[in-house]
């Protein structure tokens, strides 16, 4: 949620900062602004709505040429989505100027405080305190950024990231981070502050994380990091393994058209160099011992969103598979209910971004119960891994448009290479079932690949249902979390009425509110195998369609005993029943892009949301 950039070099600063802005937007796009400072004097543009106003408003009235920078999209916390409210905020005296990321969470104490010494505050924002906290303390630090930071950010609570640039010192800025994300991009002679890599990865893969509590101050030939007391920090530098074109559209009309296609090769990679010749998992990676995983009495998943609707895939994949009882909860739920977890228990914590702070919340009370906690996620030196036991990265590569989808299938292929290691160290399997099903896995990315083929026949299916009022999706077993995941999907695409159910459940309420015409899209396992399951869905479809529902059945080639009940048919490859979310899915992120795109809205940036959620 929001992004932040900074920048100083030798380079023209608001070129790097509104490209690095544009690179971010998917964080935040309620507004935008940037600050320079040019012979000793600030100056500021700021704009809301999405960047493009922004790049209008610096079009008509310019910014004059500087190599210091800082530009920030927002995702509007405290304040409304207005000009006022965008970041930069400035002090009084015009000189110092700070964007922000996080809740600053005694930010009423603070404003409180300053307007009782006579300081007019300009905006409904907890982070312009800190612009004028700054204006304040620089005068006792001798005018040094960093330490007036390091002073200011001892004063608050919540999360921060903070950068702030000064017209009085105009060869530094300054940025804090306190649970939320801030990198440093290392140039020669050059360096950046971002909230992610892509903002600056078009001039340099030199990364460095910034651990918690800790301020840094960026020269063009220097980077000094210290914690918020002023002590030197150790610092982890390391090279983003992709390059810009990852983080480009390359020829797709969305970010989401690139990323539903580049899920074959997401699922691949994630597979790679996981499974040994003899089809044995070697995940040493993950720095958990295989006696911790021996302990372990429970696995309980915390995750947010899509990457929940994967671990609900997970629970039935590692208790089928190890016997061990998993449970699935919301992050947001879990912290705040006095959950039952121990040293024995096995948290795993799914997320793309590694920034979401529910879940960080979550992990860091189940770190504190004295469980292991093993991450899942796509985002390398975020904070998850970094307050993990360990991890098991999911190799998807950058994704930006804001929802999520082949994060979600790396996210599952790397749940199940978790569940059938937890069973090869525990020996619940034997190693030939372990290799089969591995076997089956690996075939996964050629399946992905044949199931894009349907994407035309979704578009033209959402085209005819775009007027619908609602649509509701229906699967069993881990059709279920399917279900779930098409809906949400469609809602946050299509801003329409969508939800998933248990097909089971249906009878139990739901079924009331089937009408003629109502679109049900039924997810329908394989036939193969687990015959009851793929009966008693049947049956399912049989109810909602005799209630006049429009059917539209995703099924297996082959599987003939769904086609009399189907107002529309698609086919999907063959696959185990536990793998089949690898495919299943993929027909309902076209559908659900195809809806948004059919109704006119922006596809990459649904309205009210941000790619990654990092407030409470
Ligand atoms: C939906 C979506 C969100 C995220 C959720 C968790 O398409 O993207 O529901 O899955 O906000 O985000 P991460 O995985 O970054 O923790």
């Amino acid at each position: 949620m929001c992004g932040i950039v900074g920048y100083v070099g030798e380079k023209q600063a608001l070129q790097v900062v509104v490209e690095g802005l544009r690179r971010l937007e998917y964080r935040g796009y309620d507004s935008a602004g940037v600050a320079v400072v040019a012979d000793g004097v600030l100056d500021t543009r700021k704009k809301a709505g999405k960047l493009v106003n922004l790049e209008t408003l610096l079009g008509a009235d310019p910014l004059p040429q500087s190599t210091i920078g800082i530009g920030h999209t927002r995702w509007a916390t405290h304040g409304g989505p207005t000009d006022a409210n965008a970041h930069p905020h400035v002090s009084e005296d015009g000189k110092v100027a700070v964007i922000h990321n996080g809740i600053i969470e005694n930010f009423a104490e603070l404003r409180a405080e300053l307007s009782a010494a006579g300081v007019t505050l300009s905006s409904e924002t907890d982070t312009e305190v800190v612009a004028h906290l700054l204006a304040a303390v620089l005068p006792t630090v001798r005018m040094d950024l960093a330490e007036a930071m390091r002073t200011v950010c001892r004063r608050l609570s919540g999360a921060f990231t903070l950068v702030a640039v000064h017209s009085d010192v105009p060869d530094v800025v300054v940025g804090a981070r306190r649970n939320s994300p801030l990198v440093v991009g290392r140039g020669q002679g050059e360096n950046f502050l971002a909230s992610d890599v892509a903002a600056f990865i078009a001039h340099t893969r030199s990364a460095i994380e910034l651990g918690q509590d800790q301020v840094v101050e960026l020269r063009r030939d220097s980077v000094v990091v210290t914690d918020f007391e002023g002590a030197p920090a150790d610092v982890t530098e390391y090279e983003v393994t992709w390059d810009a074109s990852a983080a480009e559209k390359g020829g797709y009309e969305t970010f989401m058209a690139k990323e539903i296609a580049e899920q074959p090769k997401a699922v691949s990679d994630t597979l790679l160099g996981r499974i040994g010749p003899t089809g044995r998992l070697q995940l040493d990676e993950m720095r958990l011992s295989e006696n911790d995983l021996r302990e372990i009495d429970k696995v309980v998943v915390i995750a947010c969103g899509t990457a929940y609707h994967a671990g609900l895939v997970a629970k039935y994949a590692l208790e089928h598979w190890t016997r061990v009882p998993c449970e699935v909860e919301l992050a947001s739920e879990f912290r705040y209910r006095d959950p039952v977890v121990g040293p024995r228990t096995l948290i795993l914590a799914i997320s793309q971004s590694g920034e979401t702070m529910d879940t960080i919340m979550a992990l860091r009370y189940a770190r504190e119960q004295g469980s292991k906690v093993l991450a899942i996620c796509n985002t390398q030196g975020s904070t998850i891994p970094r307050e993990s036991d360990a991890v098991l990265y999911t190799h998807a590569g950058p994704e930006v448009a804001v929802a999520s989808t082949k994060a979600f299938l790396t996210q599952l292929v790397a749940c199940y290479l978790v569940a059938l290691y937890v069973a090869q160290v525990r020996g619940n399997k034997f190693g030939d079932e372990i290799a089969a099903v591995v076997r089956e896995l690996k075939d996964m990315p050629q399946k992905v690949d044949l199931v894009l083929d349907t994407t035309e026949e979704m578009k033209a299916l959402a085209e005819e249902l775009k007027d619908a009022p609602s649509v509701l999706f229906i699967g069993r077993h881990v059709g279920f979390p399917v279900a779930l995941e098409g809906a949400l999907k469609l809602k946050e695409l299509a801003y329409m009425h969508a939800e998933g159910f248990a097909a089971g459940e249906l009878k139990h309420g739901p079924i009331a509110l089937l009408e003629e015409g109502v679109p049900v899209i039924c997810i329908v396992p394989s036939p193969a195998g687990r015959s009851v399951l793929h009966e008693k869905i049947v049956s399912n479809i049989q109810e909602v369609r005799a209630r006049g529902a429009r059917t539209i059945v995703i099924a297996e080639e082959g599987d003939e005993s769904v086609v009399p009940y189907a107002d529309h048919l698609v086919r999907i490859p063959a696959c185990p029943t536990l793998l089949q979310p690898l495919v299943s899915t993929v027909p309902l992120q076209v559908f659900a892009a195809a809806m948004a795109a059919a109704k006119g809205h922006d596809v990459d940036q649904p309205r009210n949301l941000a790619k990654s959620v990092t407030v409470e």
